[in-house]
């Protein structure tokens, strides 16, 4: 018998790529400098939080000395937020919330665990669409539930009803989705909404039980080109929004989120003394007082999205320059492109070796693809425009891969001049058939 769990034991030893990806990262940044290694492997975002976060914390400090300022409360949060949340909200989600309605919680992650720790039975099912982030896998498995992946369209990265239905088996509790989506920056249409809200009506019918809809929301406020995030809230009675302050104030460390029941929910009351009580078991009691105190005074501001916005652009002219297949991301700050060459993680590893760090699809649940996540300054983007080039040169006929894989690097040079003579030949082709370029609207491909 070993010092720790067994389950535990086995996740330390396959370590999420994200944490991997972040290691290999610190060493070459400490081996090479900084300015050296195009980081994209962590959704932290650098931007500063809005001025509201600032004022909120100095008003808080002007009353931090009276007694019980960091004290306990009750543990859904401060009940004078909770109704300004759900006054937020109401105007958010387009239906009509009270404060009985939300609970605060420890970021996002803290909703979601005492949320399936509410709902889930050891050996219940909880169906995602992948690729996912990958934290859901080990949330479920925290209560003795199981994560089952969907496939999606990989042109889109939208979810298919029907898929949806032919997963659902009676140990089905929830369904768990994300829009807009890391990793692939997908914001599901409303008619998409809809008709999953219909195959979970029919199927909790059929299987006698209902079952969950949980929206997981922290990019909420980061769509692109008009784009609108439908609410589950007023399609689906068991729906469930989550969401948190991390990316849209920038304070991932403040650990601030909320949970958000639709209004007509049969027995909400139930449902929300069970999430106060397990907000509070798992040992997260209650959001910190600090965080509560900024949301309260910053709630509706966010980050400068207007930078993202051009850093997204700037990202999608260099991954187009070297000659990646991608889906432009509609929401939130991550680029999902196809691995070249199919090999998600030899290929992640090889663009580690042209100091660029990005994360295998593996590691989301879709191997084959890699994702970059552009909360970075717009210089590191376009710095990487080498080492994507370099890496993807490898990748591209088979015997580039057999060369890598088998460690003949010193071919690479040969191999990039055969591919750019490849490349040319097939631009002269394409052009002598007047071929349209393949990439259309939101959909670019090599
Ligand atoms: C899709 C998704 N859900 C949840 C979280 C957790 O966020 P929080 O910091 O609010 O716990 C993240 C964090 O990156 C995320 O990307």
């Amino acid at each position: 018998m070993g010092i720790l769990a067994n389950s535990v034991a086995g996740y330390l030893h396959n370590a999420s790529w994200i944490r991997r990806m972040f290691e290999a990262g610190a060493k070459l940044k400490a081996e090479y400098g900084n300015d050296k290694v195009q980081d994209f492997s962590l959704g932290n975002p650098d931007l500063p939080a809005p001025s509201a976060v600032y004022e909120g914390l100095e008003k808080f400090l002007a009353h931090a000395r009276e007694p019980f300022a960091f004290g306990y409360m009750s543990n859904a949060g401060f009940p004078w937020l909770r109704e300004k949340l759900a006054d937020y909200l109401t105007k958010e989600q387009g239906v009509s919330l009270t404060a009985n309605d939300v609970i605060l919680s420890c970021g996002a992650a803290g909703a979601l665990n005492a949320f399936l720790r509410a709902v889930i039975d050891p050996g219940d099912e909880m169906l995602c669409f992948a690729p996912y982030f990958v934290e859901y896998g080990f949330y479920v498995a925290n209560y003795g539930g199981n994560l089952k992946a969907i496939k999606t369209d990989e042109s889109t990265f939208e979810p298919d009803p029907e898929s949806l239905r032919k997963a659902i088996s009676p140990q089905t509790k929830v369904l768990l989705i994300n829009s807009p989506n890391n990793p692939t920056g997908a914001v599901y249409s409303k008619e998409t909404l809809v008709a999953l809200a219909a195959v979970l009506s029919e199927k909790s019918a059929e299987i006698g039980h209902p079952i969950w809809l949980v929206s997981d929301e922290p990019y909420r406020f980061l769509a692109y080109d008009g784009v609108s995030v439908p609410s589950v809230l007023p399609l689906y009675p068991y729906s469930v929004c989550v969401s948190s302050f991390s990316k849209n104030l920038s304070l991932p460390g403040e650990r601030l989120g909320y949970a958000a029941l639709a209004p007509d929910l049969p027995e909400k009351e139930t449902v929300i003394a069970a999430l106060t009580l397990t907000n509070r078991i798992l040992g997260y009691v209650n959001p910190p007082v600090v965080g509560q105190q900024i949301m309260g005074h910053a709630l509706g501001s966010h980050v400068d999205k207007s930078i993202y916005e051009k850093r997204r652009k700037a990202m999608a002219e260099v991954l187009t320059q070297a000659g990646y297949s991608y889906v432009m991301p509609k929401g939130a700050f991550y680029f999902f492109p196809k691995a070249p060459g199919g090999d998600d993680v030899a290929f992640v590893n090889a663009l580690a070796k042209e100091l660029v760090l990005a994360v295998p699809g593996s590691g989301f649940g879709l191997p084959g693809y890699f994702r970059l996540a552009f909360c970075v300054d717009e210089t590191v983007i376009r710095a990487a425009l080498p080492g994507f080039t370099k890496a993807r040169a490898l990748f591209t006929k088979w015997w580039h891969i057999s060369c890598y894989k088998k460690g003949k690097t010193e071919n690479f040079s040969w191999a990039l001049f055969v591919w750019r003579i490849d490349h040319a030949l097939v631009t002269l082709y394409r052009r002598n058939r007047h071929e349209e370029p393949k990439c259309r609207h939101e959909c670019y491909r090599e």
